[in-house]
């Protein structure tokens, strides 16, 4: 979506511009609107980069973009879980940067959470093992116990919430009703995400929503980097003086949301260029459906990029390293640290070009981008839709739609250089992603059990676990960040718990 215009077009220059581009359609319903729905209607149109349709349509509608012919595929380089390298090192270098007001949190939360199946905004979905506490109030006490930790009174970590046009007003009055779960109002910042319009699939053609309104969806998490600079979040970090953002997900209530380990190494590694790095997990096994970091051939030479699960060559995901590991361990996590500087150049100066390399000029954007030079990525979806012939609402029982997305990880290679730092699946990924199964709200019940458990072991306090004849925990354990930010902070602690209990230590 385009910035609104200072001047609105006229209908007959968008009729015009729409019949040149072959979706003239979207006005069949024009001469029964009110003028509501038609002011609606012409301001919606005039914030669409009509001129890209055509490229969209033939390029991710109608084609299917093959996977970008990447260059030679290897393995990313890690900094392992075990080292070697420094970790007190960098983890000082991190914690002074908290310290002094340089680290912002930045969450994305204008997912639809359709495998979820809940109609309110994921981060209202209750996720503590045991309190429920919705995933907002789980990331909020992160914030909180990392503040307490590691800022002066003075210093405060601001919170920037990505939402998208249909969940903002829902997660600002969430927020309102829960006292801004303890962090001060002006310390977070809320801004909604662009929307792309969705297209019939076999058509090209842009779908109604209603007679007197595209059906549009958020434009991917990838689109935060452009709605950080068109919202003013941008401006107010550079106001504030931060330099760099932690980057997680609404869904992951384990996630550290400040970890000073990961911005130290981002800022001060010798091999990061301080624009933008990532975490992994080990994957779980050959066939995990989760993007792997790799480091791919390319015209400046190769680049950290994630490739997704299913562009990844099977013969790759089945490929064993000497030690009979896999060769494409490196599972994306959907962590990252970005420096607010990268964000700037990626904006360029007519906030839409893209760069590699924090020193280069603006470079062109990917084919049929909608900004930031990130390609846009199809998904086949169910989008209902007002028929044209009849002028009724459709509820598709299968996929009848293209939406378009981003993804921010599509910023990796625009980087000068990029590390990745390995963590503990265990210790900080437990997703909601869908209502039963793999990454399900039992599968994250399970997780925060199994690490509180762990921790409590190594503060010394194993002894207090009841467990199961598999060793399994046999309770329901929570451990909140402000409780511990690490497990030293549990030793000394008097710890109980029944077998079958529910406690939130
Ligand atoms: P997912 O890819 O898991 O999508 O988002 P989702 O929308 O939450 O869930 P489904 O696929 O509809 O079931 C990963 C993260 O990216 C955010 C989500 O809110 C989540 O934190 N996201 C995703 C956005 O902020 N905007 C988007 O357009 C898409």
């Amino acid at each position: 979506m385009r910035e609104p215009h200072a001047t609105m077009p006229s209908l007959d220059q968008l009729r015009q511009q729409l019949t040149a581009i072959g979706q003239e359609h979207v006005l069949a319903f024009w001469p029964t609107l009110n003028q509501a729905h038609k002011g609606a209607l012409l301001a919606q149109l005039a914030s669409i980069d009509l001129a890209q349709v055509p490229a969209w349509v033939s390029t991710y509608v109608l084609g299917k973009p093959a996977p970008s012919a990447a260059g030679a595929i290897e393995p990313a380089a890690c900094y392992a879980l075990t080292g070697p390298w420094d970790r007190a090192k960098y983890k000082a270098v991190g914690t002074h940067l908290i310290q002094r007001g340089k680290v912002a949190a930045f969450t994305v939360a204008g997912g639809q959470g359709t495998r979820l199946g809940s109609d309110a905004p994921k981060g209202c979905y209750p996720a503590g093992a045991v309190s429920n506490r919705p995933l907002f109030a789980c990331l909020a006490d992160w914030i909180i116990a990392a503040q307490r930790r590691y800022c002066p009174p003075e210093v405060t970590i601001p919170w920037y919430i990505m939402t998208s046009p249909i969940n903002h007003e829902p997660t600002v009055r969430f927020f309102r009703e829960h006292t801004f779960f303890g962090l001060r109002e002006g310390d977070i910042m809320f801004f909604p995400q662009g929307v792309l319009p969705s297209f019939d699939l076999a058509t090209g053609k842009l779908l109604l929503d209603q007679p007197h309104q595209l059906a549009v969806n958020p434009d991917g998490h990838g689109g935060s980097l452009k709605a950080l600079a068109s919202s003013g979040a941008l401006a107010d970090m550079h106001r504030r003086g931060v330099e760099q953002l932690s980057y997680t997900q609404i869904d992951n209530p384990l996630v550290r949301v400040i970890d000073p380990t990961f911005i130290g190494l981002h800022a001060a590694a010798p091999d990061s260029s301080g624009q933008m790095s990532s975490k992994m997990v080990p994957k779980a096994g050959p066939d995990e459906k989760v993007g792997v970091l790799c480091r791919v051939g390319g015209p400046h030479g190769p680049t950290t990029q994630v490739i997704e699960y299913s562009d990844m060559p099977a013969a790759l995901s089945q490929a064993r390293d000497g030690q009979g590991g896999l060769r494409f361990n490196a599972g994306s996590i959907a962590i990252h640290v970005i420096s607010t500087k990268f964000i700037g150049t990626l904006a360029g100066p007519q906030g839409s070009g893209a760069a590699r390399g924090s020193d280069a000029g603006g470079g062109g954007g990917a084919v049929g981008s909608a900004g930031f030079g990130l390609p846009l990525h199809r998904a086949e979806k169910k989008v209902p839709y007002v028929d044209l012939a009849t002028g009724k609402r459709v509820e598709p029982d299968k996929a009848n739609a293209v939406k378009l997305e981003m993804f921010v990880f599509d910023a990796l290679p625009l980087c000068e250089r990029s590390i990745v730092l390995e963590t503990d699946r265990l210790e900080e990924f437990a997703p909601i992603k869908n209502a039963s199964g793999a990454d399900s709200p039992q599968t994250c019940r399970q997780i925060q059990t199994q690490r509180a458990a762990r921790w409590l072991v190594t503060a010394g306090l194993g002894a207090a676990v009841p467990r199961d004849p598999a060793g399994e925990p046999a309770c329901t354990l929570e451990l909140p960040p402000t409780t511990a930010l690490e497990p030293d902070d549990l030793r000394g602690r008097t710890v109980t718990i029944v077998p079958g209990g529910r406690v939130v230590l």
